[in-house]
């Protein structure tokens, strides 16, 4: 049987949006509804109970339209929240974490794998654990590259010069760790706008992964496993809500989602924040 109910999939702002595209490309008869915390963007820069606190605030919200899963599509949010949101919610959750940390996984068995990601996604150690738990003994060497966020977030491109000497400067950082890398995985949602740059800088024999393509293919295995994926009348549709700015995320985030977006609705505090506890376990 067919289930045409929504994935909700949310981040901190934009960024979720390439999440999105590798699902559309992979799945696309799937319907999404999109949250973007535009209003409490970056997350990658804050502690732990806050980025949980938002999360279980973002998924009691979203738990009102009644998706048949949802998607944490925030490196950083899937680093440090899932615990909580499983705990919480009686909804199928699926992170970003785990489905790029099996790629980093096949990468290690080849040699070190360079991590970039957030500040707070790289102090959590969420990736060099799941790739622990498949690989025993891997290496991961991880680097924050907090500037490619805003870089992305202002529209400037992988050519740019002040990108380039960015991720130059943050690939440098990681090699004068000791390891030679055998790939370098992209743990947070903006960078896959500059993976040709990265895999240009980081040179020809360095695999370049993401984790959005990866949870595409990972949802694509267990959404129909799970008995929740969507029929074959297609194609899927796209909601996206926003806490704040909805002009900008529509004009910015169409250059993160690969096709232009048609609505963004705004989200107010009120409405917000409204009490509603469906699929909420009462603490
Ligand atoms: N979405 C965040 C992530 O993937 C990046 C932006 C932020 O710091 O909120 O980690």
């Amino acid at each position: 049987m067919a289930d045409n109910r929504p994935i909700a999939v949310f981040d901190s702002g934009l960024g979720g949006l390439t999440v999105v595209r590798a699902i559309r490309r992979r799945l696309a008869t799937e319907s999404i509804i999109y949250f973007g915390d535009t209003a409490r963007v970056p997350y990658g820069i804050k502690s732990s109970p806050t980025v949980s606190r938002f999360a279980v605030e973002i998924v009691r919200y979203l738990a009102r339209f009644e998706p048949k899963a949802v998607v944490v599509a925030c490196n950083t949010a899937s680093a440090i929240a899932m615990e909580t949101l499983a705990d919480r919610f009686d909804l199928p959750m699926f992170n970003v974490i785990d489905p790029g940390a099996r790629e980093g996984a096949r990468i290690s068995r080849r040699g070190a794998v360079g991590l970039l990601a957030t500040e707070a996604t790289v102090a959590s150690e969420a990736y060099p654990r799941a790739i622990g738990r498949l690989v025993p003994g891997a290496r991961v060497l991880a680097q924050a590259a907090p500037l490619l966020v805003p870089l992305a977030e202002e529209g400037r491109d992988g050519d740019d010069p002040i990108v380039r000497l960015a991720i130059r400067d943050y690939l440098d950082k990681l090699r004068a760790q000791n390891g030679r890398l055998a790939g370098l995985l992209l743990g947070c949602t903006h960078y896959p706008l500059f993976r040709d740059a990265i895999a240009a800088e980081a040179g020809a024999d360095i695999e370049v992964v993401d984790s959005a393509d990866a949870t595409a293919t990972m949802l694509a295995g267990e959404l129909p496993a799970a008995g929740l994926a969507a029929g074959a009348d297609g194609p899927g549709e796209l909601h996206c809500l926003v806490s704040d700015n909805p002009q900008r995320f529509g004009r910015v985030g169409s250059r993160f989602l690969g096709e232009p977006i048609e609505e963004v609705t705004y989200v107010g505090p009120d409405e917000f924040f409204a009490v509603a506890t469906a699929h909420e376990r009462v603490k």
